[in-house]
């Protein structure tokens, strides 16, 4: 077990997000196959250290175990004591002996410098507070020539989310969501920032039709969930009568997306990789 750690309210809001999703999270088919597509991505050999970020349930971590071999070691940390637990048990259940999982705040860890041939943040970059110093933190663990991979999510991506920040421009509130990663350029350029090089990106279109109903209940403009990168919640300067209205402009809105098939729901990703600059 690791010790309890101190946690801002942004991130303790984060914290027990995940973990009262932690025991449903690994039922969808979404957040496993996209993980797995981001390890087949790195290709990542026998032997190596890894450091997987927001680790969450260990998806990435435990796939990285596996290929790594009992040479090889990984460290996988999370801030949500839910995920974590599911994660531990996981990795029990395979019987690794060459992983670990800690409690732990990605912004601030502390490895020795030029540790890790790899690190991981699988679904997870856009939940820090300051996306460029992040980077730049966890490039410092890279051993030289090391690499550093994570998703990004296009800004059209997550229906909920994007007709939720076009409602609320209308009142003033801004929403960050994917916008800081939205684009191919926006990730190369804070790589690049963040003193990477050989940095690839692979942009992957995702998504799939939903219902109307279920898409009536993606509304996140009312500050019960934390939204990334922004704390608190922009739409809490709002007026109850307004976030109300603004609700049932939401559900017009979606109203007119409406086909035959349903509502599209773009996930369009992006798997980015960057080399750590000699
Ligand atoms: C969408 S889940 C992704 C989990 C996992 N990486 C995956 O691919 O399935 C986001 C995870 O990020 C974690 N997280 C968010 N901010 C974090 C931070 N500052 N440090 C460590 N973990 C964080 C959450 O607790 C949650 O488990």
């Amino acid at each position: 077990m690791s010790d309890p750690i101190e946690l801002d309210s942004y991130k303790q809001q984060i914290a027990d997000l995940y973990s009262s999703r932690s025991s449903r999270y690994d039922k969808g088919d979404w957040h496993p196959r996209i993980a797995h597509r981001l390890i087949e991505y790195a290709k990542i050999a026998q032997g190596q250290k890894i450091l997987d970020l927001a680790t969450g349930t260990g998806m990435v971590a435990i796939e990285a175990a596996q290929f790594v071999g009992a040479e090889g070691r990984v460290i996988g940390i999370d801030i949500s004591m839910g995920m974590l637990k599911q994660a531990r048990q996981k990795a029990e259940r395979l019987g690794l002996h060459n992983i670990e999982f800690q409690l732990a705040d990605a912004e601030n860890i502390d490895f020795p410098a030029n540790t890790f041939d790899y690190i991981f943040c699988s679904s997870a970059l856009i939940w820090m507070s300051d996306l460029l110093e992040a980077l730049r933190l966890w490039n410092r663990f890279l051993k030289p020539d090391g690499t550093l991979g994570f998703h990004a999510f296009a800004d059209t991506a997550f229906l909920g989310g994007v007709v939720t920040q076009k409602i609320l421009e209308k009142y003033g509130v801004s929403l960050l969501l994917s916008k800081p990663t939205g684009t191919i350029e926006k990730c190369h350029a804070l790589l690049q920032q963040a003193g990477f090089d050989q940095i690839e990106i692979e942009a992957e279109p995702d998504g799939n039709y939903i219902n109307l109903e279920k898409a009536k209940g993606m509304w996140s403009g009312d500050g019960s969930f934390p939204v990334p990168g922004q704390h608190p919640h922009p739409s809490l300067q709002l007026t109850p009568e307004q976030l109300a209205q603004a609700k049932v402009e939401f559900n017009a809105e979606l109203e007119k997306l409406q086909t035959k098939q349903g509502i599209w729901d773009d996930s369009t990703i992006f798997y980015c990789f960057g080399r750590k600059a000699a």
